[in-house]
């Protein structure tokens, strides 16, 4: 079977109701960051549904014995925020994964290049191959950053297929590169919109979600 990059909008009514909150210029930082916030929290259950490892057992409830599912304790799980932005979805996803390990990434965007580097690297040098893999950020535009930081994790042995990442607007120049490059990846989006501008924004997008969620 060929693999190909899956994309899912979730059709949640929470997750369009953040997402009218964040795209909104009017919202102040203390909304914009609770609102993303939830985004972080909602796009991690949805992305945790075919995603993280569970083992079937047995328990006593008070009245007789039962099957049980739980989440399997031996899997490792990481949760990689790309810096600084994807630091607001980290909250959501951390609730939902108390058990994650967390792996820092910060990239910058060159304002006039728009490539990023990379100025801080928390991740280990290599990764359990079974270990699955979150990656927050809140937008994917030209692809860039989000490509590093999937360079970045394939070479420590990252399985594309047992990744996903959670973003709130993606935009089609970075789903082309993830496409290209990382069939059997799952992005899971709160939209998709039509355009990346020649100032690296997507429009209509949610602004700079770095300077929006940090007030500067
Ligand atoms: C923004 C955003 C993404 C990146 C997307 O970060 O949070 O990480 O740009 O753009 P790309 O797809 O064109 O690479 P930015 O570099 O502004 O840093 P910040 O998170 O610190 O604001």
């Amino acid at each position: 079977m060929t693999q190909r990059l899956l994309v899912y909008v979730p059709p949640h009514p929470l997750i369009k109701h953040w997402l009218g909150v964040v795209r909104d210029v009017a919202t102040p930082s203390v909304l914009f960051r609770s609102a993303i916030t939830e985004l972080g929290r909602w796009l991690t259950y949805e992305a945790a549904r075919d995603w993280l490892p569970t083992q079937d057992t047995t328990v006593q409830t008070p009245l007789a014995a039962c099957p049980a599912t739980f989440v399997d304790p031996q899997v490792p799980v990481a949760v990689v925020p790309i810096l600084r932005a994807g630091l607001g979805l980290l909250e959501g996803a951390q609730t939902l994964l108390p058990l994650a390990s967390i792996y820092h990434l910060g990239l910058v965007r060159n304002e006039e290049t728009l490539e990023p580097s990379c100025y801080l690297n928390k991740l280990p040098e290599k990764f359990d191959p079974q270990t699955r893999v979150l990656i927050t950020d809140p937008m994917l535009a030209t692809g860039g950053s989000i490509m590093t930081a999937m360079a970045e994790l394939t070479h420590r042995g990252v399985d594309p297929a047992l990744t996903r990442i959670i973003c709130v607007v993606a935009a089609p120049p970075a789903l082309q590169k993830l496409s290209a490059e990382y069939p059997g990846l799952t992005v899971y989006a709160a939209t998709i919109d039509e355009t990346v501008n020649d100032r690296g924004f997507i429009v209509p997008g949610l602004g700079d979600a770095g300077d929006r969620i940090f007030g500067t």
